[in-house]
C-alpha cells in the first residue's frame, strides 16, 4: 500500500489527490433524490460519528440487523472516493439498498454536485475547531496509506495553514459553507465540540431539522450507543478492518476531546497560529469553542 500514497496537486484551486478527482465527471453529474442526506465536513470534524448518529437515527429502529453487519462506510457512501479495488462512492451510492441515502462528502461548497442544490437535499455540515482539526488531521496521515505523506508535525502545521491539504484550506473549507447557509435554508451547520458538549441535544436538535419524531428513549439508546468507547469498540465504526490504515501507528478513534492541541502546539506555534488565524477569519461571523 506504501507505494500508494499520492501527491497534492492544485485542482480548480483546492489542493486535491487523485483519490478524489479521478472520477470527477461522475461525481459532478450524480443524480441526487430529493430525500438524500448529505453529510459535508472537512476531513477529521467528527464526519463519522455524524453518519453514524443519523444512520442510527433513520435505520436503528428499522434495520437493527444491518447495524450489526454492515460497517458504517458501506452504510454512507464518500461520494468523490475512488481508488483501485474499492467499488467507488458513486457506485455504492447508486446501489444503496436503504432510503434515504446518506452520503458524506468532504467537498468545499462550490464543488459540491449541482443536483443537491436543485433537489434541495437536507445538508448537515459539522465543523470543528482548527486547532484540534489538524492534530486529528496529523494523526490521521500517519496512519492512512492513501494520503500523502505528512512530514513533521511543523511542516504539516505551516501546510495545514496555506491550505496545502486534501480538500484544501481549513478556512475555505468551513467559511464556504457557512456563508452557503444564507442563501441555501437546507443546511444544518454543527459543531464537533457542541456534539462533545452536549450528545443528546445535538441529536434531538438534528432530528428537528430532519423532520424526524424520534422518542426520547430512542434517543437515549443512540447517545449511548455514540459515545467514544462504544464506537471504538465497535466493528462496525472503529474502520479496524480497513487495509488504508495503519493502527500500529495511530487509531481512527484516536483521542475523541476538544482541547488535545494543547499536548501538540508548543507556544510559539499557538502564538503564530492565532496571529495568522485572526486575519483569515477577519470577515466572518462564525467562531469556534477551543476547549470546554
Ligand atoms: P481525534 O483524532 O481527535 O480523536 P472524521 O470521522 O471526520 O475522520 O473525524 C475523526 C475524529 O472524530 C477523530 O478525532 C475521532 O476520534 C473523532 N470521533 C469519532 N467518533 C467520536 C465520538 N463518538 N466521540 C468523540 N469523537 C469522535
Amino acid at each position: 500500500m506504501d507505494q500508494l500514497r499520492p501527491k497534492l496537486f492544485d485542482f480548480h484551486g483546492v489542493s486535491m489527490t487523485h483519490f478524489f478527482t479521478d472520477n470527477w465527471d461522475k461525481v459532478q453529474n450524480f443524480k441526487a433524490k430529493p430525500d438524500d442526506i448529505v453529510v459535508a465536513t472537512y476531513p477529521k470534524a467528527g464526519t463519522t460519528w455524524v453518519c453514524y448518529i443519523l444512520d442510527l437515527l433513520y435505520f436503528g429502529q428499522t434495520c437493527p440487523e444491518r447495524e450489526k453487519s454492515v460497517t458504517i462506510y458501506d452504510r454512507v457512501p464518500f461520494l468523490e472516493f475512488i481508488c483501485p479495488q474499492y467499488p467507488t462512492g458513486i457506485d455504492m451510492a447508486d446501489t444503496l439498498p436503504t432510503s434515504p441515502r446518506i452520503i458524506k462528502t468532504h467537498l468545499p461548497v462550490q464543488f459540491l454536485p449541482k443536483s443537491f442544490w436543485q433537489q434541495n437535499c437536507k445538508i448537515v455540515y459539522v465543523a470543528r475547531n482548527a486547532k484540534d482539526n489538524v492534530v486529528s488531521y496529523f494523526h490521521f496521515d500517519r496512519m492512512e496509506k492513501v494520503q500523502p505523506e505528512p512530514g513533521d508535525w511543523s511542516s504539516f502545521l505551516q501546510r495545514f495553514k496555506e491550505g496545502k491539504m486534501v480538500f484544501g484550506s481549513w478556512y475555505d473549507h468551513v467559511c464556504g459553507w457557512w456563508e452557503k447557509k444564507r442563501t441555501y435554508s437546507n443546511i444544518h451547520y454543527m459543531f464537533y465540540e457542541d456534539l462533545v458538549k452536549d450528545t443528546g441535544l445535538e441529536i434531538k436538535k438534528l432530528g428537528s431539522f430532519l423532520g424526524l419524531s424520534t422518542s426520547e428513549e430512542e434517543r437515549k439508546k443512540i447517545v449511548a450507543c455514540v459515545q467514544f468507547d462504544v464506537m471504538k469498540a465497535n466493528p462496525m465504526t472503529n474502520l479496524s478492518d480497513d487495509p488504508t490504515l495503519d493502527c500500529s501507528v495511530s487509531q481512527f478513534l484516536r483521542k475523541g476531546k476538544v482541547g488535545d492541541w494543547k499536548n501538540h502546539f508548543t507556544v510559539a506555534q499557538k502564538e503564530q497560529f492565532d496571529e495568522h488565524y485572526k486575519q483569515k477569519m477577519k470577515d466572518t461571523n462564525l467562531q469556534f469553542c477551543e476547549e470546554i
